[in-house]
């Protein structure tokens, strides 16, 4: 039976479970966002994990227990498994493949300025594990990669190993979702599992089987890597359609957010990934569908339909920026409050989000900025300081405090749950441009707002209605 996360957090903490399962000696590459998550979840499942990260403020944080990243269920994953001795984090490659007999690879795959996938960091730890091979590994790619990215690291190993080490490469896609990233590895929809060797293939299936519940795809190690990205290419088109239908109903005056239901009602569609509004962010579906479109055009196949799905959504920010002018007219020391900074609610990565974007072009129009995130404010305070036109607020209420006009980037619960009534009270001019479509026409002008949305149509100073073209 599948467990809960919070299940499972109360499942005794043995390394064997009742069916006789021992726990597997796992160690982890980079311990950012997947890796982190990667490791406390096997850790929780029973496995002594040993998580290596280059940096070692980041290992000094997380060994005391501090999670790095913000999400839901992790700082007490963290919690239990270090007190309970089956989670370590250090900056020391070999006490990671030295206590191990899985070796998962969670370290970045950016974008490179020309689109494709930049293998940086997956050939160094290639490179590193190399000559640490002390009896036969199993090394397991949890990183996106394109296809045949398994070949370049057996191949790198083999090359600086000898022939005589005995490993194998195996491909495990990840497909947790930031701000439910816990709960996506505890009880995923499924898990794919690309292995050549029966030997990597039956050290994964134990590595899962014991503790997780769900449909698994078994199969070669580059179709679990096409795998993901196919995935992410979809969910990426997904968006983009509705963000062109959302367009369409702003022309036509008609409201998304009811098509999108109606649309998603059906099976065959479904209603997640349905919701118009800036697109797609985040540090992965735009660099997974770049990276895709750059090996099908290596490999002379037509991927005409993906670039659309990207220029839809670059363009979906212009469209937002276009909507604040037109409601604002000159941006010229208007105060404008930014709630959300963040790429999705429930995180505080800003990695490819839209205020990313929208700060620094309002600053250059001459407006003043007061900015709220329940989460992302640390890291884009790193990137755009206080200043005397640009100040970081400790509420949304105190960001919209004599604002011109209200921006919403990010569509937290917390801002869908403000009262409209008092936020209307305390701003200059009643006006929010909402990016996310986070409210609706009917509350907004029930509170007395202008209202700019993508795909909602505006309400705009003549109260009334009216399909938007610009
Ligand atoms: N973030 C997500 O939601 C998510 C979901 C699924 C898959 N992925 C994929 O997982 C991979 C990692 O993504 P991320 O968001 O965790 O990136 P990240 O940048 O947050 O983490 C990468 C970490 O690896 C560390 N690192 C780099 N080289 C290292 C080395 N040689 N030894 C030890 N540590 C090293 C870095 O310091 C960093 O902390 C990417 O390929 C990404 O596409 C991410």
């Amino acid at each position: 039976m599948r467990l809960t996360a919070s299940e499972l957090l109360r499942q005794p903490r043995d390394r064997e479970d009742g069916n006789g399962h021992v726990g597997r000696r796992v160690g982890v590459f980079g311990a950012g966002y997947a890796g982190l998550v990667t490791a406390a979840c096997l850790a929780e499942m029973g496995h002594t994990v040993v998580a290596a990260e280059k940096d070692a403020e980041a290992v000094a944080r997380l060994s005391a227990g501090e999670p790095t990243i913000h999400e839901p269920g992790l700082r007490e994953l963290l919690a239990a498994n270090l007190e309970a001795g089956r989670l370590k984090f250090t900056t020391r490659a070999e006490d990671a493949v030295g206590a191990s007999d899985i070796v998962f690879v969670c370290v970045g795959t950016p974008p490179r300025s020309d689109g494709r996938a930049d293998l940086c960091q997956v050939e160094e730890v290639a490179r590193t594990i190399a000559p640490l091979l002390d009896g036969y590994k199993l090394i397991v790619e949890k990183s996106t990669v394109p296809a045949r990215t398994a070949r370049w690291i057996e191949w790198t190993i083999r090359r600086l190993a000898g022939s005589e080490r005995e490993f194998d490469v195996a491909s495990n896609p990840e497909f947790l979702r930031e701000g439910s990233a816990v709960r996506d590895f505890l009880e995923p929809d499924r898990i794919v599992i690309g292995a050549d060797s029966a030997r990597a293939r039956s050290l994964l299936l134990e590595l899962y089987k014991a503790s997780v519940d769900c449909p698994i795809v078994l199969t070669s190690v580059t179709t679990a890597e096409f795998i993901k990205q196919a995935a992410n290419a979809f969910l990426a088109s997904k968006i983009s359609f509705i963000n062109v239908v959302s367009d369409l109903c702003d022309a036509l005056d008609v409201d998304v957010t009811t098509v999108a239901r109606a649309i998603g009602l059906d099976p065959r569609i479904g209603r997640h990934f349905l919701k118009a509004g800036l697109g797609f962010g985040g540090s992965c579906l735009p660099k997974d569908l770049s990276a895709l479109i750059n090996v099908a055009e290596d490999h002379g196949v037509d991927v005409g339909m993906l670039r659309e799905v990207e220029r839809i959504n670059n363009a979906r920010i212009e469209r937002l920026l276009a909507k604040i002018e037109r409601a604002l007219w000159v941006l010229q020391h208007k105060v404008i409050a930014v709630l959300g900074v963040t790429f999705k609610p429930d995180t505080d990565d800003i990695r490819g989000a839209p205020s990313l974007t929208v700060v620094p072009w309002l600053r250059a129009a001459g407006a003043d900025l007061r900015i709220f995130d329940p989460a992302g404010m640390p890291k884009l305070k790193a990137l755009f300081p206080a200043d005397d036109r640009l100040t970081y607020a400790a509420t949304p209420l105190e960001a919209v405090r004599d604002a011109n006009a209200l921006v919403v980037l990010t569509d937290w619960d917390e801002f869908r749950l403000l009262d409209l009534k008092l936020v209307r009270s305390l701003m200059r001019t009643p006006i929010i441009v909402d990016g996310r479509n986070l409210f609706t026409p009917a509350e907004i002008q029930a509170a007395g707002f202008e209202y700019y949305s993508l795909g909602h149509g505006d309400v705009t100073p003549s109260a009334e209605r009216q399909g938007t073209r610009i």
